[in-house]
């Protein structure tokens, strides 16, 4: 588990998971990175969906030329693989597009990997992940400053959002303790969690506050930053929309973090249409509601808010 705590950040790092495919991470990505960039803030996006790099498809590039194939195989900086968009404030790091297993990263490339993209000289960094738990996901997941979460209002997806987002607090949870000779104690725990009367990770987290006090102010203020945002995409009705709300207090119960709902957007043909047009959703489309739906979703981030609801 790479430790990165300690690193001072340059801007602010987004990154955009979820557990399940095609749910439009990347469409939520490349629309978010670009309404930024509106804004006036310099932003990288960086695709780390490895094995499935698809991110700069959103912006009408064909085959880039520069990938973070560079940066594993031949040691580039990070900084310098960065291909231009039509934004000038507005660039992407695209993924590995010879397709290296997210098995082969090595910890050290990995820890390399987190230093440079905290170092990268902008405002904001938006990292798209790929589908599934992969530690390596999750780890990357954990080294942003807001996790965003894109689920669609299907069974499956939600099932893996919260398996995704367990797995997430859990690697935390570990990686916090580590530090303190816990992390072995923290996995026998859960292990036997049925014999401790333990039926969550909510549970675990309290037994633990419960059991070693000083642990308790250590996970209260590592915790207390454990937010993560929710995106309901592809919404087809009033109760598609309120499905995040439901999905925020079952999150809360079982797995005691903060949830916010940041909002939904609405499912319209136009979004894979513009990505077969080859023209950017965000400059090209900007009076349809999933526009529209994007902006308001990226101020709530940005400012911590929630959105309103139909009758809610
Ligand atoms: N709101 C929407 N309305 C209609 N189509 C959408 C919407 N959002 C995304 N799509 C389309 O759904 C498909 C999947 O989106 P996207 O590639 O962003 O998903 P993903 O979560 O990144 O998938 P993967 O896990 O495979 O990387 C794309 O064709 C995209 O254009
Ligand atoms: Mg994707």
């Amino acid at each position: 588990m790479a430790n990165t705590s300690h690193i001072a950040k340059e801007g602010e790092i987004w990154a955009v998971g979820g557990g399940k495919g095609g749910t439009g991470k990347s469409f939520f990505t490349s629309s978010t990175g670009t309404q930024l960039a509106k804004k006036g803030r310099r932003v990288v996006l960086v695709d780390m969906d490895i094995g499935g790099a698809n991110l700069h498809s959103f912006f009408g590039i064909g085959r880039p030329q520069k990938s973070l194939t560079s940066f594993f195989e031949a040691g580039s900086k990070l900084s310098d693989l960065t291909v231009g968009t039509e934004l000038p404030n507005l660039s992407l790091i695209t993924g590995d597009i010879h397709s290296i297993a997210s098995d082969n990263i090595k910890f050290g490339q990995k820890l390399r990997l987190f230093r440079q993209i905290m170092k990268l000289n902008v405002q904001n960094v938006v990292i798209d992940l790929g589908a599934g738990s992969h530690a390596n996901t999750l780890d990357t997941f954990l080294i942003a400053d807001k996790m965003i979460v894109v689920i669609v209002p299907e069974v499956i997806a939600i099932e893996n959002m919260y398996h995704f987002v367990k797995n997430t607090l859990f690697r935390k949870l570990k990686s916090t303790l580590k530090d303190y000779g816990f992390k072995e104690i923290v996995q026998h725990i859960w292990d036997r969690r049925q014999s401790y009367g333990i039926k969550n990770l909510k549970d675990l987290i309290e037994y633990l506050k419960a059991s070693f006090s000083y642990i308790g102010t250590i996970l209260d203020s590592e915790l207390a930053n454990f937010k993560i945002h929710i995106v309901v995409n592809m919404v087809r009705s009033n109760q598609d929309i309120l499905l995040g709300a439901s999905i925020k207090s079952v999150l809360n119960k079982f797995l005691g973090i903060s949830i916010l709902y940041s909002g939904y957007i609405e499912y319209n043909d136009v979004v894979w249409k513009a990505v077969r047009e080859r023209k950017p959703f965000m400059l090209n489309y900007t009076a349809t509601g999933c526009a529209k739906q994007v902006e308001t979703i990226v101020d709530n981030i940005m400012h911590g808010r929630e959105v309103s609801v139909p009758g809610g």
